[in-house]
């Protein structure tokens, strides 16, 4: 492993951390019934699934981090999920100020929370970011869905965030699977593809009035969805070793 990987990422995640906020709350704008009808119960189960406490997530980074002597990982790991509880705060605020209720359940939020605790550090991080790849499309999406200046602002917020768990999150998973045998590399790498596509199908029925209304028919969701995801994990092994070799140089 890079240990100037990890510091340059923990570097980032306290400085990102000590961003002022410069969102627009006082603007003056109300939501129309539509636009209450369409994005209310969507922004609901998003708020939900960013509001995570991470405890499993952060005791894999320690155990991690111990294993490996890069104590930066449970660092990171931390201020981390402090950041996708901040999302989670924003987007609470942001409905509190227009009277649209939490959820505090969803199946879907359920579902990523059972299947992220039971296998290790790699599997939780792999679940998360298949999550996180097709929130970024929704919240795209989500922002051209909105009339409304601060959540449109808030969304700018997210994605410029999660753009970085995006790049770290899969440099370290790709660090992670240079280090299994070729089966079980290509096993996991399966499992992960199954559940993202899996994901998707999901994800588009169940919030399909913010999508379709931030202009994605399925087939546009599920070409940006992938289109994200084979950014993020190229499928040769011609295109994957320069990211090995930057990820995890030896
Ligand atoms: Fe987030
Ligand atoms: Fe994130």
């Amino acid at each position: 492993m890079n240990a100037q990987f990890f510091r340059d990422w923990l570097e980032y995640f306290q400085w990102n951390a000590e961003e002022p906020d410069t969102l627009p709350w006082q603007a003056r704008e109300a939501l129309s019934d539509a636009e209450i009808a369409a994005v209310g119960k969507s922004l609901a189960t998003f708020q939900l699934g960013e509001k995570s406490e991470g405890t499993a997530l952060r005791c894999f980074a320690s155990r991690f981090a111990e294993r490996n002597g890069i104590g930066e990982v449970a660092e990171i790991t931390v201020l981390f999920v402090k950041e996708e509880q901040h999302h989670a705060h924003l987007l609470a605020r942001f409905m509190e100020k227009h009277g649209l209720p939490v959820k505090t359940v969803d199946w879907t939020d359920s579902v990523f929370r059972i299947i992220r605790k039971p296998f290790g550090f790699e599997a939780a991080v792999t679940v998360l970011i298949t999550a996180e790849i097709i929130g970024a499309v929704y919240y795209r999406a989500l922002r051209e869905a909105t009339e409304s200046r601060l959540l449109k602002a808030i969304c700018t917020k997210i994605l410029e965030d999660e753009k970085s768990h995006l790049e770290y999150e899969s440099a370290l998973l790709i660090s992670m699977q240079a280090a299994r045998g070729g089966w079980s590399r290509a096993a996991w790498r399966l499992g992960h593809r199954l559940l993202f596509a899996a994901t998707v199908i999901v994800v588009f029925k169940e919030h399909v009035q913010v999508l379709r209304r931030g202009g994605y028919s399925f087939v546009h969701f599920f070409d940006a969805c992938w289109g994200e995801f084979h950014r993020l994990f190229p499928s040769t092994i011609a295109e994957l070793a320069p990211a090995l070799g930057q990820a995890c140089p030896r």
